[in-house]
C-alpha cells in the first residue's frame, strides 16, 4: 500500500463491529445449540407470504430490476396516505439496500467539505462511522437518563451543522422521543438543519405518543426526513431493503446519491407480501411484548437493572460483572449477546428479544453466570 494514495478520511473509519453468527460461536465453543441476541432480529423470521412473492420473483432473476421499486413506492404512498390524511407519491419515496444504505446515501449528500453532524450518544454506530467516511465531524451529545437530550444536541448546533440524527427508538437504549418532544425540538431547530428520524423499530412502538415525523414531510418541511426499513418487524434483514419518506424536491436531491439496481425486485415484491401480511405482523408484535415482560420479569429476580424499551431489545446497566465478561460467559453457554461498545456504551449488554425458548435459554445462562461466576458452565445443552 507504501505508494498508493489513500483516502485520509478512510483510515479514521471505525469499524462496525455486528453480532456474532451462530455458526461461529458453535465451531469456537464446540456446541450445537446456540442462539442469537445480538442484532435485534425478528425471531419469528420472514412472513410466508412474503417468502412466496420471493421465490415467484426470483424467475426473472437473470433480467435487471424492473418495477419492483415504483410499485413498492406507489404501494408505500398508498398506505401512507390512509395512515395520515396525507398526500404522499412514489416521488416521496426513496428505496435502498437497507436503512443503512439510505443512510450512506444521505450523508454522502450533506457531509462534505467538513460539515457536521449532531447525535446522542450512545446510538446506532453507522451515524458516526458515515460522518467520518465522508470527512466530517461528529458532536456526539451525551444521554439522559438514557434519553436524547434534545436541549442540549440544540445546543450543539453550529453553523457547520449539515444533520442532527434522532434514532426513535434508540439503538441502544430503547428509549422513546414522544411527539411533543419532537414538536418542541421542530420548532426551534435552525432552517439550514436536516434532521433525521430513524426509526427502524417503529411498528413496535406500544406508546401513542411516539412521534410522527411523517406530519413534518407533509408540511413541506424539506429539513424533515424519516427512515423506515424491512429488517426488523418484516423479519427481512438478511434481504436489504429500507426507505425514506421526505419531500419531492429532498427526495428528487438524494436520488443522485443512490447506485442504480440498488435493490432486486425479489426483495421488492417480497417487502410488498409483507406489507400486506397484517397477521404475521400481529403475531410478531404479540410475542415481542409478550417476551418483554417475561424478560423483565426474569432481569427484575435477578436483581439486574434494566432500560424499560419501546423495541425489540434491552439495555442492561450499571451491571454487577464486567460487561465483556458477562459477554464471553453467556458465549460459552450459548447464548450471542451484544455490549454495544461500538454505540458509546462499553459497560452494557444488550439483548435482543427472542422467542419464549431462546429468551428462556438466555435467563437459565444469566442466572448461572451469575451464581456461578469463576466456575465452568453448569447448564449444557
Ligand atoms: C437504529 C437502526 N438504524 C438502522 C439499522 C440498519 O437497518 P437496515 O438493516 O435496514 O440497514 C439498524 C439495524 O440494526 C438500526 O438499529
Amino acid at each position: 500500500m507504501q505508494n498508493l494514495r489513500l483516502n485520509p478520511n478512510l483510515l479514521n473509519v471505525p469499524l462496525y463491529v455486528a453480532g456474532k453468527p451462530i455458526e461461529e460461536v458453535q465451531e469456537e465453543y464446540g456446541l450445537t445449540e446456540v442462539v442469537k441476541l445480538a442484532s435485534n432480529e425478528n425471531p419469528l423470521g420472514l412472513s410466508a407470504l412474503a417468502l412466496a412473492a420471493f421465490e415467484h420473483a426470483l424467475k426473472e432473476a437473470h433480467r435487471y430490476p424492473a418495477l419492483g421499486d415504483r410499485n413498492l413506492r406507489r404501494k408505500l404512498a398508498t398506505l401512507y396516505n390512509a395512515r395520515h390524511i396525507a398526500e404522499f407519491t412514489q416521488d416521496n419515496f426513496l428505496t435502498g439496500n437497507g436503512i443503512s444504505d439510505i443512510l450512506r446515501m444521505l450523508f454522502e449528500s450533506f457531509i462534505f467539505d467538513g460539515g457536521e453532524t449532531v447525535i446522542c450518544t450512545p446510538t446506532f454506530p453507522l451515524y458516526r462511522i458515515l460522518t467520518t467516511q465522508f470527512g466530517g465531524k461528529c458532536i456526539a451529545v451525551p444521554h439522559k437518563h438514557y434519553h436524547h437530550d434534545l436541549l442540549a444536541m440544540l445546543d450543539a448546533i453550529t453553523p457547520d451543522t449539515r444533520l442532527v440524527v434522532l434514532c426513535n427508538p434508540n439503538n441502544p437504549t430503547g428509549t422513546l422521543i414522544t411527539r411533543d418532544e419532537v414538536d418542541a425540538f421542530m420548532a426551534r431547530v435552525p432552517p439550514h438543519v436536516v434532521v433525521v428520524f430513524d426509526e427502524s423499530y417503529f411498528e413496535l412502538v406500544e406508546d401513542p405518543n411516539y412521534s410522527n415525523a411523517a406530519e413534518y414531510i407533509q408540511q413541506g418541511r424539506d429539513q424533515v426526513l424519516l427512515l423506515r426499513g424491512f429488517s426488523k418487524v418484516h423479519g427481512m434483514a438478511n434481504l436489504r431493503l429500507g426507505y425514506a419518506l421526505g419531500t419531492c424536491a429532498m427526495i428528487e436531491y438524494l436520488h443522485h446519491a443512490q447506485i442504480v439496481f440498488n435493490t432486486g425486485d425479489p426483495v421488492f415484491y417480497a417487502a410488498m407480501a409483507a406489507l400486506d401480511d397484517h397477521a404475521h405482523i400481529e403475531r410478531v408484535r404479540e410475542l415481542i411484548a409478550a417476551e418483554k415482560r417475561y424478560l423483565y420479569d426474569g432481569l427484575s429476580e435477578l436483581d439486574l437493572t434494566y432500560v424499560p424499551t419501546a423495541a425489540n431489545f434491552i439495555l442492561l446497566v450499571d451491571l454487577p460483572r464486567d460487561a465483556k465478561c458477562l459477554y464471553e460467559e453467556l458465549l460459552k453457554r450459548g447464548v450471542i449477546v451484544r455490549v454495544p461498545a461500538g454505540f458509546g456504551l462499553p459497560d452494557a449488554v444488550r439483548i435482543s428479544i427472542g422467542t419464549h425458548a431462546e429468551n428462556e435459554k438466555f435467563l437459565h445462562a444469566l442466572r448461572d453466570v451469575l451464581r456461578n461466576p469463576n466456575g465452568k458452565p453448569i447448564i449444557h445443552e
